[in-house]
């Protein structure tokens, strides 16, 4: 694992961008796993600045999204079919028949269905060749996607409840109403997302300053599902000041070249 400290969210979010844009000139059939959230926001911006004016082509490029919430259906302005649409596809040249996001749509009931469609949606990433570069936020409670903590550090798509942390944090996006937040969602397993090639953690911000040390200083365990990237290879921790605060060992100030 590899932590890269930058001044704040604007560097933060241009380097992960840098490393985006390397990839998919290298590769320009790259398979890449995306994020939602505040996070990857200005990464997205970057991304579109570099199509637009740098000509970055997406046009071969496949996606996966980490999650989507169940029962908020792709209009709703807070899914993440929405989130992705807006922040990223409309503005870039991926081909749509490309892109795969969880269907939020989905029966709760019906878990014997769920669990087919999150095997479907596996079997989708493994004929695609695997996650070349996984992009992932993190929460405050140190969860990747929607693998709260107590998730199990093998476990594959499924669906799962969103914890009280969590809904609080996001409350943000639904003017504050908890009520108003799915209390499920489908979610790539821990064990999914570590079998990318590169994965790109991003984190800005004092309130993600416990669970950057946690992730990177503290022992492995299901407590913080992110600590599990100490176990991949090819792990790059991308953080601003604020969000490395509390970290006590030194970590590089410079990216080296990545892939
Ligand atoms: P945020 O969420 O980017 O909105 O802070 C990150 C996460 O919960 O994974």
């Amino acid at each position: 694992m590899l932590v890269v400290i930058k001044k704040d969210y604007d560097e933060v979010s241009k380097e992960a961008a840098r490393v985006v844009a390397e990839l998919v000139y290298e590769k320009p059939n790259s398979v890449l796993g995306l994020a939602t959230g505040g996070t990857p926001l200005a990464l997205y911006q970057e991304l579109i600045r570099m199509h637009k004016e740098d000509g970055l082509d997406f046009s071969k490029v496949t996606t996966f999204n980490l999650d989507e919430y169940i029962n908020l259906p792709p209009s709703h302005p807070q899914s993440y079919h929405y989130f992705m649409r807006e922040n990223l596809f409309k503005h870039i040249n991926l081909n749509p028949r490309f892109i795969h996001i969880p269907s939020g749509m989905v029966d709760v009931n019906d878990i014997n269905r769920i669990n087919r469609y999150c095997e479907w949606y596996e079997e989708q990433m493994e004929k695609a060749g695997g996650i070349d570069l996984q992009i992932l936020g993190i929460g405050a409670n140190g969860h990747i996607g929607f693998n709260e903590p107590g998730s199990s550090l093998g476990s594959r798509t499924r669906i799962k409840t969103l914890t009280d942390s969590t809904k609080e944090d996001n409350a943000r996006f639904f003017h504050g109403d908890l009520s108003q937040i799915p209390q499920y969602a489908i979610t790539m397993g821990i064990g999914t997302i570590m079998e990318a090639h590169w994965i790109l953690l991003l984190a800005s911000g004092k309130n993600k300053a416990n669970a950057i040390k946690d992730t990177v200083e503290g022992p492995v365990c299901a407590r913080v599902p992110a600590s599990i990237l100490q176990m991949h290879r090819k792990a790059i921790i991308i953080v601003d000041e604020d969000a490395a605060s509390m970290l006590s060992i030194e970590y590089e100030a410079l990216t080296p070249d990545l892939l």
